[in-house]
């Protein structure tokens, strides 16, 4: 499986505060069936000030970590993108990270508040290139009065990262309520850990994935933990899966778990 969302990169922000940590993380990663991994640290100016050239060399870095203790995970350069009125400058200068310098980007809006204007943002982001992956809007505590926010970003062609976490309910039962809201509807593009640590918030896919083949099916599991992150770190066009005709919804009718061992074994690519 593929997992577009981690803090695994040590001191660069609240997630892993040093290697040992980091390569417990990796560890339990690869355990858990996850072949890639894009490495995401906040950038959020005046509280974590990282940029394009610390990330890549802390991706380095711990590749090289990863080698020497044969843990084999596939890294890649992100970032877990703040608001910011300067961002869309700062994309198109290079110095905040896409995925895999794709158009993609992971884009977290405030937990608690909901900028003004955040649509009209979006669609800047939109009209110069990018593709903002809206990061588990299912815990924002200003989605209940604002759903429709949600839908029309979904609409304008923003993709939907869910976290493992909220759809296995640790995140508790809001967090759970939208996140079926939002698969009920057909919203969600990905599923990703937002992994912070080894024991709190820590990585791994399967069980999300598990409850997300029960609610949508296999194919569709298959399609948010590794077909669509693929394309997304191969910068192949995608259409928000919100934005495309009707979607079943409902588990496979067979096997609902006998296929999901391609998911997790090595090699899933
Ligand atoms: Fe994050």
């Amino acid at each position: 499986m593929i997992d577009l969302h981690s803090h695994i990169l040590p001191g660069l922000d609240d997630g892993s505060p040093d290697l040992a940590m980091s390569l417990e993380m990796a560890r339990l990663a690869v355990a858990d069936g996850t072949t890639h991994m894009a490495c995401t640290p906040h950038v959020m100016p005046g509280v974590y000030e990282n940029a394009t050239p610390n990330i890549a060399e802390a991706v380095q870095a711990l590749e090289l970590e990863l080698y020497r203790a044969a843990i084999p995970l596939t890294l890649y350069v992100g970032a877990d993108v703040h608001l910011a009125p300067d961002l869309p400058d700062r994309l198109r200068l290079g110095t905040v990270p896409t995925l895999n310098g794709s158009r993609y980007f992971l884009f977290e809006p405030p937990h608690h508040i909901l900028p003004p204007r955040l649509e009209d943002f979006a669609a800047r982001l939109i009209g110069a290139g990018f593709v903002p992956i809206l990061t588990h809007p299912e815990r924002l505590t200003w989605i209940k009065a604002n759903y429709d926010v949600i839908e029309r970003l979904n609409t304008l062609g923003c993709l939907i990262q869910l976290t493992a976490d909220s759809v296995t309910g640790a995140f508790g039962r809001t967090a759970l309520y939208y996140s079926e809201k939002l698969l009920d509807e057909g919203r969600v593009d990905i599923v990703a850990s937002d992994t912070h640590g080894a024991s709190r918030r820590r990585p791994g896919l399967s069980q999300a994935v598990v409850a997300i083949a029960n609610r949508c099916g296999e194919d569709e599991a298959y399609n948010m933990a590794v077909k669509r992150p693929d394309a997304i770190l191969q910068d192949r066009p995608l259409v928000p899966i919100g934005k495309q005709s009707a979607r079943k919804s409902g588990g496979s009718s067979a096997g609902r778990f006998g296929g999901l061992g391609r998911l997790f074994k090595s090699g899933a690519l």
